[in-house]
């Protein structure tokens, strides 16, 4: 549970209040001024009105794209003024005097937004200089950039030296959901963990092993567990370095008592192209010249039965190769599994959340995350410096 105070522990009327969010929104390709999900910004919305019905004067900030890109906010402050119903105006230069001159002449109730804080190198070096000017602007820090919050940058951790600094409401519930439903959990607690390399998922397979009862494995990171264990993987893409470690996971998940479980059949073809003709097979014996791409049909009634006895299901990383509509059919059954299951169900954002919002299925959930790197690293117990660095409730 998050330990940190919160807009609720503070004064705010009349008060400017820096508003750190997420923004970092998907843009098309092709028309950059078009955001292609606004899950994010919706997600911010609570803690903003809030705020503005508080009578808070409200400073928002977030990056959006990394630096050097130099990308612009413009459609996310066009987006914030139709969904606020009030002119949410971009403010161009963080530094420049016309910024500092427009946030003090703020009323009650008014909100701005400042341009992509990675507009600026000492966004990511978390430079004092500039975390005090940024702070300047304001007398009150809210972060709610739960996406951001494992990263300590100016905007996330260096403003937090100079203003009395709590979190929003898309913070708490996200620490409700990740940390507080995974630790204190309904049981049976099924963890689906996918992805392509067990290198990647090394430290959040160790961290669930510790609390969850079954572990279901997806994605090409099966096969370097199913080569651990002596079986033909065929072209499959294996780390062969990472065998020993496999082999380790495995001889956890039984000190631990906890039923790991590798998919029993796998769908195979012999390049990973949307015209690939595909096939069954079993898991432990794929032929040589095919490689696996998703989990087969007797894997997906599997799962989808032990997900429907489950009590708190975890999801983290795609068990296919999901963006290939070939290979996609596994990590769809397991978002239909688990918007069918009367369990608490969690997704891991990054390609999870996108996978389940893709098939319609986020309102079916019970939490789906705004964070993708942030939440996985919650998921490895790590601390989030941005959460952190804000004031302990009393
Ligand atoms: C994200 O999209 O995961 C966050 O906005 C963090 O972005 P970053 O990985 O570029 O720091």
């Amino acid at each position: 549970m998050l330990n940190k105070k919160t807009v609720r522990d503070i004064q705010v009327s009349g008060k400017r209040v820096l508003v750190r969010c997420d923004f970092n929104v998907p843009l098309d390709k092709e028309d950059p001024s078009i955001i292609t999900s606004d899950k994010r910004i919706v997600e911010s919305l609570k803690t903003i009105k809030y705020l503005v019905n508080a009578g808070a004067r409200v400073i928002l900030c977030s990056h959006i794209g990394k630096t050097g890109q130099n990308k612009t906010l413009q459609p996310v402050a066009r987006k914030l003024s139709e969904m606020l119903e009030k002119d949410v105006p971009l403010l161009k230069d963080i530094l420049s005097e016309e910024t500092k001159d427009h946030v003090m002449q703020m009323e009650d109730g008014d909100v701005c937004l400042l341009e992509n804080t990675r507009m600026y190198e000492e966004e990511e070096s978390n430079d004092p200089e500039f975390s005090k000017k940024l702070a300047s602007l304001a007398e009150v820090f809210v972060n709610d950039a739960f996406g951001t919050a494992h990263r300590a940058h100016a905007s996330t951790e260096g403003v937090t030296h100079y203003l009395p600094s709590v979190a929003g409401f898309l913070i708490e519930k996200e620490i409700a959901a990740l940390d507080g439903e995974i630790n204190n959990p309904q049981r049976p607690l099924v963890a689906i963990v996918g992805g392509a390399k067990v290198s990647s998922k090394i430290a959040v397979l160790n961290n669930l092993l510790d609390k969850v009862d079954t572990l279901l494995i997806g994605g090409a990171m099966t096969f370097t567990f199913v080569k651990a264990q002596g079986g033909n993987v065929g072209k499959s893409l294996v780390e062969d370095d990472k065998i020993d470690v496999a082999k380790e996971i495995l001889k956890k998940a039984q000190e631990n008592q906890v039923s790991l479980i590798l998919p029993v059949d796998t769908v195979i073809a012999e390049e990973m192209s949307p015209a690939a003709n595909i096939y069954v097979s079993d898991t432990n014996d794929i032929p040589e010249d095919y490689m696996g791409l998703d989990i087969g049909p007797k894997t997906i009634e599997l799962y989808s039965e032990i997900i429907e006895g489950a009590g708190t299901v975890v999801w983290n990383g795609p068990v296919g190769v999901f963006e290939i509509d070939n290979f996609a059919t596994g990590t769809n059954a397991i978002a239909e599994a688990m918007a069918q299951s009367n369990a608490v169900t969690i997704i891991g954002g990054g390609d999870s959340a996108a996978a389940v919002e893709k098939a319609g299925l986020s309102e079916e959930m019970s939490h789906v995350s705004t964070g993708g790197g942030a939440s996985l690293e919650l998921m490895e117990g790590k601390k989030l410096p941005g959460i952190e660095a804000l004031e302990d409730k009393e």
